[in-house]
């Protein structure tokens, strides 16, 4: 069975109440909620973490190697200004979506870089919380084709 990753960056926590005009009232669990009935329905295992923090957001890319085949990675912030989450991409075989809930590339300029683009095989943004799901089945067909 495929394993996928489902990792989100900082302040993803705050999904729901954190600017619903952009990101939507879905909570950060619902979305987890959401990515465990996908996951059972289309047969693959999925894992959810979140964190505030950088290197543990490193962290969590290292030890998908040889667990997880995929990894959707939503990393807010840090996809405009981390080299370090780049580099971890780059070491390990998981196949990775970039993921945004809002559409980075019609917001303000800063948002338009992303250092997880080029390390992805490709990005799903603008779609809010579905964007999970759409990212689910694009993975899942792209590992098995
Ligand atoms: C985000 C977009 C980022 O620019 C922003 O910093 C976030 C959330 C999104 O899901 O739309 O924190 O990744």
């Amino acid at each position: 069975m495929r394993s996928i990753l489902v990792l989100n960056g900082p302040n993803l926590n705050l999904l729901g109440t954190r600017q619903p005009e952009i990101y939507g009232t879905t909570t950060l669990a619902d979305v987890e909620d959401m990515c465990a009935a996908h996951a059972e329905k289309i047969g693959v295992a999925v894992t959810c973490a979140q964190s505030n923090h950088e290197g543990a957001l490193v962290d969590h890319i290292h030890a998908a190697r040889g667990v997880h085949d995929a990894i959707i990675l939503n990393a807010g912030a840090y996809t405009h200004t981390s080299i370090a989450l780049m580099d971890a991409i780059s070491s390990t075989e998981a196949t990775v979506v970039e993921l945004h809930l809002s559409n980075i590339h019609a917001r303000e300029t800063f948002r338009h870089t992303s250092y997880i683009s080029p390390v992805s095989v490709g990005l799903i943004c603008g779609f809010g919380a579905n964007g999970y799901i759409l990212a689910m089945d694009a993975v899942l067909h792209h590992l098995e084709s």
